[in-house]
């Protein structure tokens, strides 16, 4: 009973009532109107592994309808700046061991303890080249080496804000990046951010059709207490009444993939 509800407030809820949405809401009716208790009538949980192949396929369609994704978090355009331009020297996890170091002889510093004692002002000056280029606790008088390269005319502000995020997050997180968070973040948009909202802050539209309050993933005193492992764990088998289960959609990539947006979310 309480599907045939919900999916009559989402014919009433005012942010679905533009136009091209109207086939996409017909589509789910139908949908729903045929089999309103095989959706709703599970004993344990809201959504069966099987139904939530309907509901995966309805908000996939929903996510078309609304248009563009959601605007990713700083510290995910920094991520992939950092691997087209900084991982060569500083390496995957900015230890400085990338293969271009090696091959250059150079050991530059280990991003994930240096950058903590620094400032924005100060990252920004080392990543760009501008300004005095003293830094303190390095040798050579504390002259930055020539072997870091000055990006001024590569990168605009943003992006040099993005990489700094990336950075802090490199140097702050507990939680390694385990799979491929650009993977991640189409997942999330397709399928999360209907209920965890856009930027993961947990308002997504149905919050306002049903009596749900998600995990807020942009919040890092929230997401960071729990392991990589807790959160893979909740997505593939779901939490208390209204988290779905997810084990029979997503493939072991797709959840690592997720949980890596998320951690880039919440920093
Ligand atoms: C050609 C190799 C190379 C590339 C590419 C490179 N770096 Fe560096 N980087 C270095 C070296 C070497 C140092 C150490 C300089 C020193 O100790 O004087 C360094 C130092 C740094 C430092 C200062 C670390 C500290 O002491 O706090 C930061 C921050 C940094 N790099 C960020 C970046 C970013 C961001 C990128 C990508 C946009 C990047 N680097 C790309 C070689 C490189
Ligand atoms: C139907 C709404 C809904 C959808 C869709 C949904 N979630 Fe959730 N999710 C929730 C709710 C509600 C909670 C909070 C459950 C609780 O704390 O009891 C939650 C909690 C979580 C948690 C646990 C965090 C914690 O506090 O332990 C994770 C991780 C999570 N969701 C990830 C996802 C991912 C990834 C997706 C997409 C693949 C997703 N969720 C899709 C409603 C949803």
């Amino acid at each position: 009973m309480a599907g045939v509800l919900f999916f009559r407030n989402i014919s009433k809820h005012d942010g679905l009532r533009q136009h091209k949405q109207t086939d996409a809401l017909l589509v789910h009716s139908a949908i729903i109107q045929a089999e309103p208790l095989w959706l709703f009538g599970g004993e344990k949980n809201l959504m069966r592994p099987f139904c939530l192949k309907f509901l995966a396929v309805l908000f996939g369609l929903m996510g078309t309808v609304t248009g563009a994704l959601a605007e990713p978090p700083p510290a995910y355009e920094g991520r992939r700046l950092f691997v087209s331009y900084c991982q060569l020297c500083h390496g995957k996890m900015g230890k400085g061991d990338g293969p271009l170091a090696k091959q250059m002889g150079i050991s530059p510093a280990d991003l994930n303890t240096t950058v903590r004692s620094r400032s924005d002002t100060i990252l920004k000056k080392i990543i760009t080249g501008e300004g005095p280029q003293t830094i303190t606790g390095r040798d050579r008088h504390n002259i930055l080496s020539d072997a870091m390269p000055e990006w001024v005319n590569v990168f605009k502000e943003p992006q040099v804000e993005a990489l700094i995020a990336y950075l802090r997050f490199l140097s702050t997180s507990k939680h390694p990046l385990m799979g491929d968070p650009e993977v991640g973040y189409k997942l999330y948009n397709t399928y999360c951010a209907v209920c965890h909202g856009e930027e993961g802050e947990g308002d997504g539209v149905m919050t306002k059709m049903i009596k749900i309050s998600p995990a807020d993933h942009s919040n890092a005193n929230e997401m960071n207490p729990l392991s990589n492992d807790d959160l893979i764990y909740s997505i593939l088998h779901g939490k208390s009444q209204f988290m779905p289960a997810w084990d029979d959609i997503l493939r072991p990539a797709e959840v690592e993939a997720l949980v890596s947006y998320i951690r880039l979310l919440s920093n």
